[in-house]
């Protein structure tokens, strides 16, 4: 496992997060969308916190390995798609290290973060 508090690899990770997961997982602000609406089962807001939601970014090894797995392989029958087949591991590591700090985030600082340079 990489160093996640590394904040270069994070800031790798916000472009990635806001192209390919917000519409599902929503971003800082926003209460809902198509996606999170229509699919079923949900996929869990993950820019909030524990406390506001399933635990999802406990901050700890255990799981910032879960989701490192989660986001390469999916989640089987459900609309959760496995990005390992088009992006490397090192790809997968920055975005679980940006789901580490997203739900700090204000808008304004995740618009800066997911901006595409
Ligand atoms: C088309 C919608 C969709 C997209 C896009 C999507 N996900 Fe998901 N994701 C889901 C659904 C639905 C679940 C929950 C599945 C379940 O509960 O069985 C999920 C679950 C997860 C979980 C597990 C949460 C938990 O602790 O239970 C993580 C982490 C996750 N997604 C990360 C990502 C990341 C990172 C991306 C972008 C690379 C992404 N997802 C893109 C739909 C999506």
């Amino acid at each position: 496992m990489p160093d996640l508090s590394d904040f270069e690899l994070l800031l790798s990770g916000g472009a990635d997060y806001g192209f390919m997961c917000a519409s599902c997982h929503l971003a800082p602000g926003q209460k809902e969308s198509d996606m999170s609406l229509g699919l079923y089962p949900a996929p869990p807001n993950l820019s909030i916190t524990d406390e506001e939601n399933i635990k999802h970014n406990g901050n700890d090894k255990f799981t910032q390995a879960r989701n490192f797995w989660i986001i390469k392989h999916g989640i089987k029958a459900s609309g959760m798609p496995a990005w390992g087949k088009t992006h490397d591991d090192q790809r997968i590591w920055a975005m679980v290290a940006f789901l580490e700090g997203l739900p700090a985030l204000t808008p304004e600082q995740y618009q800066i973060l997911t901006a595409v340079d």
